[in-house]
């Protein structure tokens, strides 16, 4: 399996739910960490937890959905850390409501978060890992990305295209050692599953919890040689 100790990684929206988990998990095996996120107290409180578990860790604030913020941002984090390894799409938003009711900025707003979002950070990490030749990029869809359901549609097609955009992506560059890992979580219990109304805070020993997601990307991270997952699923023996 891949030692992780010393390799660096970035983790957009790294500041709580799924990138918290797994940027944890990811600084007890020895990564050094970029978080990222639009609120900064959140960022400081992860940040000092990293801290914390023995790895240096940084933060940086920034709006995915905008290109000149990512622009900027990502070269200020590559400026710090001075490589990067890792590339773990996360960040992103999800309002349900149903098609005819769902206002267009609503729905504006998903598409730019979760597929621009994804699309821009990828565009300015990627060119440091061809320089390398190597490295992963995970990009965090759903299972709302392989199925359609009512009252999902924006989010939904935000996660179809991030798939679609990866597969793509994955077939380009893994002549140049980069692995793309698309995963496709079912519920997780987090900020925006209770804010969804998806799941009860209270009763969250029903489903996944952000540490079995953060488990699977080390498992993910740590396959030996070329291997790599591709559209992964994660979901509970308890349904
Ligand atoms: N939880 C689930 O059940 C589940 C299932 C399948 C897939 N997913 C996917 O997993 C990923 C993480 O979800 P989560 O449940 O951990 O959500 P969460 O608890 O709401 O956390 C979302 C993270 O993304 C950041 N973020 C959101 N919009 C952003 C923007 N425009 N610019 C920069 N950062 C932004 C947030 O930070 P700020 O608020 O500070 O910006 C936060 O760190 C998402 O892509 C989600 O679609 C979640």
């Amino acid at each position: 399996m891949k030692d992780l100790k010393g390799k660096k990684a970035i983790i957009t929206g790294g500041s709580r739910g799924l990138g918290r988990a797994t940027a944890i998990a990811l600084a007890k095996e020895g990564v050094e960490i970029a978080i990222t996120g639009r609120n900064e107290e959140t960022l400081q409180q992860t940040v000092a937890e990293l801290e914390a578990i023995g790895v240096k860790a940084m933060y940086s604030v920034f709006d995915i959905s905008k290109y000149e913020e990512v622009k900027n941002s990502i070269k200020e984090i590559l400026n710090t850390l001075g490589d990067v390894d890792i590339l773990i799409n996360n960040a992103g938003i999800a309002t349900l409501g149903s098609f005819n009711d769902m206002e267009v900025d609503v729905w504006t707003q998903m598409i730019e978060t979760n597929v621009l979002g994804t699309y821009f950070v990828t565009k300015e990490v990627l060119p440091f890992l061809l320089k390398k030749n190597e490295g992963d990029i995970i990009n965090v869809a759903s299972t709302a990305g392989l199925n359609g359901n009512a009252n999902v549609s924006a989010y939904s097609a935000s996660k179809f295209a991030v798939i679609g955009m990866s597969e793509s992506l994955m077939k380009e560059v893994r002549k140049n050692n980069i692995r793309v890992c698309t995963l496709t979580p079912s519920t997780i219990v987090t900020d925006m599953a209770v804010e969804a109304g998806i799941v009860d805070e209270e009763d969250n020993d029903q489903v996944l919890k952000p540490e079995d997601f953060a488990a699977l990307i080390v498992a993910g991270l740590k396959l030996p040689g070329r291997a790599m997952l591709v559209n992964a699923s994660l979901w509970s023996t308890n349904p």
